[in-house]
């Protein structure tokens, strides 16, 4: 039988994000494809700060033990996702009881006792962190979050410190999204060897690959990856899928509605994909793992953000409601003929 792991393993490692119903027990079929076809897991939510400390000082557990004790059962590389986040994030982190900004100092404090307590917990058994994620914009510019607005850019580098103090072999990663565009790359090029130079200790750049049929181009994606590698550290495509829709800015954030015109427009595949659209697909995970094959020297992980089409947060990114197939297998669970493809491939 097919095996993406084994056929990648002179490569890199294949990765999964796992959902809660999966690590609850509630969808085995999941399970199974995981173990048979991944070597490595990233938990798709419960590990973000507004699950793990839904309120400050109670620390929820449950979901994320179950993560590392399947990871570890199972012999997998256990990802950490993720650890200072604008987004997910709950809101006492930021301010006091009259709702107000916290000052610097209590910010950081917050951020401490939550990255010792994540990190320590899992200390030796989460073998990789996304330690910050999504910090700087398309532009190159740094994003406005509290983090940045009340700390300012040292607050990367306090949660790089604060994460190696609290698990000094753990791997330390900055994860993004759209790494492709030129000024994303030069920010974070900018960003993280500014990091470097002050003997911060990062390990590696994660690319989020939600890419789409005709965005982005293969050749922007591969000068990051050269941009990324010339720093001399691991390079991760995190989060990869192929939404077949389309996803023209001024559908971002559309609401759902009941106009038939309009579902059709922005969900051409509700009845399923045609074979134009299947063969496109497959083409284009293709033309991507060319790419990754190019630079294995550097590539050391590729995450697939979710098991079946039936998993996907695509199905409702950016608009609500749709039907989508960006991921390798099927809402039956059935491999899709891509993976033949590329373990062939590989
Ligand atoms: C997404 C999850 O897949 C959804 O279930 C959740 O509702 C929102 O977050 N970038 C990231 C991931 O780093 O954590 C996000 O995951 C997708 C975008």
């Amino acid at each position: 039988p097919v095996s993406l792991k084994e056929a990648a393993k002179n490569h890199f490692k294949i990765g999964v994000a796992l959902n809660e119903r999966q690590l609850n027990g509630m969808d085995d079929k999941a399970l199974e494809i995981t173990k048979q076809h991944f070597n490595a897991i990233v938990a798709e939510n419960c590990m973000k700060s507004g699950r793990i400390q839904p309120v400050e000082g109670e620390f929820v557990w449950e979901h994320a033990d179950r993560f590392v004790a399947f990871g570890e059962e199972n012999n997998m590389e256990i990802n950490g996702h993720t650890l200072i986040w604008h987004s997910q994030a709950p809101r006492w982190f930021f301010v006091d009881d009259e709702g107000n900004d916290v000052s610097k100092e209590v910010l950081i404090e917050r951020m401490r006792t939550h990255i010792n307590t994540v990190v320590g917990r899992y200390k030796g058994r989460v073998h990789t962190w996304d330690v910050v994620n999504e910090t700087i914009l398309d532009d190159g510019s740094w994003r406005q979050s509290k983090f940045y607005e009340i700390i300012g850019e040292d607050f990367v580098k306090i949660a790089f410190t604060l994460a190696h103090e609290a698990d000094p072999d753990a791997r330390l990663f900055y994860n993004d999204y759209s790494m492709a565009k030129p000024g994303k790359r030069e920010g974070v090029v900018k960003m993280v060897s500014n990091l470097q130079k002050q003997g911060v200790k990062i390990d590696g750049i994660g690319m989020q690959g939600h890419v789409g049929l005709d965005h982005p181009s293969l050749e922007e994606f591969e000068k990051s990856i050269q941009a990324f590698a010339a720093l001399g550290l691991e390079v991760l495509i995190t989060e990869m899928d192929v939404s077949v829709l389309p996803s023209p800015s001024n559908h971002q954030g559309a609401e759902i509605t009941d106009t038939f015109e309009y579902q059709k427009e922005i969900n051409p595949y509700t009845e399923g994909l045609t074979k134009e659209a299947e063969q496109e697909f497959h083409d284009r995970y293709m033309d991507f793992f060319r790419l990754f094959d190019k630079y294995s020297d550097h590539i050391t992980r590729v995450t697939f953000w979710g098991v079946t089409d039936g998993h996907s947060w695509k199905n409702n990114f950016p608009v609500r409601g749709r039907t989508d197939y960006p991921l390798l297998f099927d809402r039956s669970y059935q491999a899709k003929p891509v993976v033949k493809s590329i373990a062939d491939f590989l």
